[in-house]
């Protein structure tokens, strides 16, 4: 039986990626005039929240950068600004709207600026209709859906069309994405690879699904050939990126599984480093780990987001697994891999959350023994099941909050101390400030701060001398 529900790719028609590249090439039209005129076209990408919109807007650099703009660090001075927001946590949101509002005084002193707001704050109703609204300075605002789009809403603009801004649903339920859109990438010697959009998990706290729309996988072919080009150029640190990797090709037709992908990967030549996230714990399969186990290539690092160590709290964020499960999992990385390092998502003062509840999540968290955790305080989303459910007192919240990063950090240190006195391969960041001493990542993802000099972007064999909290130091012995 041919089920319906899946299908065979998830690309926009080629007549549609043609009209992308028609847009590309009128704006292109258009700097080629104001270059002609003695002035440099010159676009700021901001982005704010989390590496799926990072790997985004390197496509929004790429696509500025096909149209003929410079790319530049600030908006000063700047004829084409696009902000890439966030919406997971009310923080994000206000600092997205801070920036989007300091931009009123640049576009005061530049009036031919064009201002873009894309990204998952601006994919809620409620915060397109405000942008419309009380920003009258804004160009246009399209969807986490519509970065293909972009060039053609920049060319109405230039072309002295209305500002735009989208009905939500109508974007978000439009889909499909060109493999087309080029890309800027920020770093040489790391690289974002998107392997699927969207998110079909519906954490009851969470906004992710209600902006980013349902999950939806590239081919492997688009995804490979994307792999191999980059190592073929040298990049060294490849991260495959999805909200829920496990649920890799689900939605296609032709059977693939995220297993693959990393095996497939795994049998490239080459010297680099191959890293995924988000695994979901109700996904995380004894496959993928085998996978991992076996690959030259795969990070001894995995992921794993725990939320919650109490399962009434776990069932009432959705998240279908139980601290048994979530701990057994750990366990067979442990197994599979002994030198793993293993990092986790909390979050505190969930709605209903008891002292009881709490410490369940601390117990979790000793028994585990995570190297690292990111660490967050239940911040109600607009749309959400969550928020509809009673909140707990600032109080409780954020002293369960100091209690939790209390005991991490005595955790995180103990395992430091651990690699002291072991040489560890460290991969060099390549954007350092001048004057900065080197910094870099063990295969686990952990900070070193080296000293000595080290050339960005590179593989060092590196004596650890000394760790504390949240990070290792250490010598290079040797490229
Ligand atoms: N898809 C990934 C990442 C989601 S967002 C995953 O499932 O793990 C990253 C983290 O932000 C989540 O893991 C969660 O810990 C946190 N988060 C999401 N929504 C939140 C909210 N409303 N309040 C506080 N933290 C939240
Ligand atoms: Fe949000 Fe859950 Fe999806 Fe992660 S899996 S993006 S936490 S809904
Ligand atoms: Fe990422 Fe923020 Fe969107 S965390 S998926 S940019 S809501």
């Amino acid at each position: 039986m041919i089920d319906t529900t899946k299908r065979e790719n998830n690309m926009i028609a080629p007549e549609a990626s043609a009209g992308m590249a028609k847009a590309v090439a009128a704006v292109r039209a258009h700097t080629d005039e104001m270059r002609r005129g003695g002035q440099t076209p010159r676009a700021c990408i901001m982005t704010f929240g989390c590496q799926q919109n990072e790997a985004d807007s390197e496509r929004l650099a790429g696509l500025a950068d096909a149209m003929g703009y410079e790319l530049s660090a600030s908006p000063a001075g700047c004829s084409l600004v696009l902000v890439n927001t966030c919406a997971v946590r009310e923080h994000a949101e206000k600092k997205a709207l801070s920036s989007i509002g300091q931009l009123k005084h640049e576009k005061a002193k530049n009036p031919s600026m064009v201002i873009g707001v894309g990204g998952c704050m601006v994919s809620q109703q409620h915060r397109a209709d405000a942008l419309k609204k009380s920003y009258p300075y804004v160009d246009f605002s399209f969807c986490t859906t519509e970065l293909w789009r972009v060039p053609t809403f920049l060319q109405t603009r230039l072309d002295g069309g209305p500002r735009r801004f989208p009905l939500v649903s109508e974007s978000l339920s439009e889909t499909d994405f060109s493999e087309d859109v080029p890309v800027v990438r920020a770093s040489r010697a790391r690289a974002w690879v998107s392997v699927m959009y969207g998110c079909n998990n519906f954490c009851s706290y969470c906004i992710v699904p209600y902006v980013r729309g349902r999950e939806r996988s590239r081919l492997p072919e688009d995804i490979m050939r994307e792999v191999k080009d980059l190592v073929a150029t040298g990049c060294r640190d490849i991260t495959l990126l999805g909200q829920n990797v496990n649920s890799y090709g689900h939605d296609l037709s032709r059977g693939v599984k995220f297993s693959d992908l990393i095996r497939e990967i795994s049998k490239l030549d080459g010297d680099f480093r191959l890293r995924f996230m988000t695994s979901h714990p109700k996904d995380a399969t004894d496959d993928l780990i085998s996978a991992m186990a076996e690959s030259r290539v795969a990070s001894r690092h995995f992921h794993l987001p725990l939320q919650s160590g109490s399962d009434r709290v776990l069932a009432a964020m959705n998240r279908r697994y139980t601290a048994e499960k979530y701990l057994s999992i750990v366990e067979k990385l442990r197994a599979a891999m002994p030198d793993i390092v293993i990092t986790s998502d909390i979050i505190v003062g969930f709605p209903g959350e008891t002292e009881e509840d709490f410490e369940m999540t601390l117990d979790v968290m000793r028994k585990a023994q995570f190297d690292m955790i990111y660490s967050f305080i239940f911040s109600p989303r607009k749309g959400t099941p969550a928020a509809n459910m009673e909140e707990l007192p600032e109080e409780t919240k954020s002293a369960r909050f100091s209690r939790l990063i209390e005991c991490q950090n005595a955790i995180s240190k103990e395992k430091n101390d651990a690699s002291v006195g072991k040489t560890l391969r460290v991969l060099t960041d390549d954007a350092l400030e001048p004057g900065q001493l080197p910094t870099g990542r063990t295969d686990g993802n952990k900070l070193v701060h080296l000293s000595g000099h080290a050339e960005p972007g590179e593989f060092y064999d590196t004596i650890i001398t000394r760790a504390d909290t949240f990070g290792l130091y250490g010598d290079i012995i040797k490229a």
